[in-house]
């Protein structure tokens, strides 16, 4: 019988019926584990067809057990031999293929063909830190004020943190900035003033800048209180520079960060590097100055400041005769939490970007 006298009319599992009846047994074993393997879309599935042809009992292990050796020729058993191993071959790779293959395809989409109807995966942005807002927020401000917005080091000399703005080795004001030290002899800066005399040395006066920065001090820690904190300093030097000056820079400032006008006092405070120098407070936002919990009295404080101190100006090359300047440094970290109503600084160096992210809304 050949293919061509096949009835027409039957469908293809009755040819397959039909033609197995004209094939070797290996053919036919052969091509019902092809079926079998074709339909599994699982591993399990794959797995459930590896036992039943290549398990313990499984047909093309039997086939071979079955065999009548005892009935075949030499050259018959040699085929035998031959056909049997390719069939094991043939079963095992098609398995590994086949495994490989539905592995691929069920993976994240649980065994199913792609959907292309699953939202896709969208990566995450990360966010801004809330002092980072704060400082390109106050940064805009005084370059709205004609400031240059400068950068400068961490770690700085001794010399640079204290003895040139006016700290000397032997004055109490060393034990109000404790430190960390560096094995160089450099120190983290506790604060930016040292940009001080560095500015007005490079460039000369009149100066108006800003150094936003990170700053480090010997700190026990808790909910207001960090040994990394940042500040940003600011000065302004030029003929004629009065307290005026300053309060007047600094009310455009406030008004802007908190976008309405804000009432402010100046106490006096000391600091070596300033003459006269100032704590100046602000009217409570929180409860408008009548006295809440955060505040006590009506006043919070927030930014120290005052006339730039002769002997500073002349150590960074500027005649005192001729001019005068403000200075000021205004804590960024504190700035942030009352911006943002944080009441822990601690979670501003813990690096968890949910705490970051939600803050993102005010850039
Ligand atoms: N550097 C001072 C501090 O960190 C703050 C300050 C800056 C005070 C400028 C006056 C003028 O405490």
């Amino acid at each position: 019988m050949y293919a061509s006298s096949i009835p027409q009319q039957i469908g293809y599992n009755h040819y397959k019926h039909y033609v197995s009846l004209f094939l070797s047994n290996e053919t036919m074993l052969k091509q019902q584990f092809i079926d079998d393997l074709s339909a599994a879309k699982t591993p399990d599935e794959v797995e459930q067809v590896r036992v039943k042809y290549l398990g313990r009992k499984g047909l093309i292990t039997n086939y071979a057990k079955n065999a009548d050796f005892g009935k075949m020729t030499p050259e018959e058993k040699k085929n035998f031999g031959i056909v049997l191993n390719e069939l094991k071959t043939f079963a095992a790779e098609s398995l590994q293929k086949a495994i490989d293959t539905v592995k691929q395809s069920s993976t994240g989409t649980k065994n199913k063909l792609l959907d292309l109807s699953i939202p896709g995966s969208s990566s995450s942005l990360g966010a801004l830190h809330p002092i980072t807002l704060v400082q390109l927020e106050i940064e805009s401000i005084f370059e709205g004020m004609g400031f240059t917005v400068l950068d400068s080091p961490e770690a700085e000399t001794e010399y640079g943190n204290f003895e040139s703005v006016n700290i000397p080795s032997d004055h109490p004001a060393r034990d109000m900035q404790d430190t960390f030290w560096l094995q160089n002899e450099m120190v983290l800066r506790t604060h930016t003033s040292s940009n001080q005399v560095r500015a007005l040395k490079r460039f000369g006066a009149p100066f108006r800048g800003i150094f936003p920065g990170r700053c480090f001090r010997y700190e026990a820690i808790d909910p207001s209180h960090e040994n990394t904190f940042f500040q940003c300093e600011g000065l302004m030097v030029d003929k004629n520079i009065s307290v005026a000056n300053l309060i007047g820079v600094m009310k455009t400032l406030l008004s802007e960060v908190f976008h309405r006008e804000i009432k402010v006092r100046l106490r006096p405070g000391f600091f070596p590097f300033v003459e006269p120098g100032f704590e100046l407070d602000i009217n409570c936002i929180f409860c408008g100055g009548k006295g809440c919990p955060i505040c006590g009295d009506g006043w919070i404080e927030l930014i120290p400041c005052g006339l730039v101190h002769p002997r500073v100006l002349e150590f960074g090359g500027v005649n005192p005769q001729e001019y005068s300047g403000f200075a000021f440094g205004l804590g960024l970290t504190r700035l942030a939490m009352m911006r943002f109503g944080v009441k822990d600084i601690r979670y501003f160096n813990c690096g968890d970007v949910r705490i970051y992210e939600q803050f993102n809304v005010f850039i």
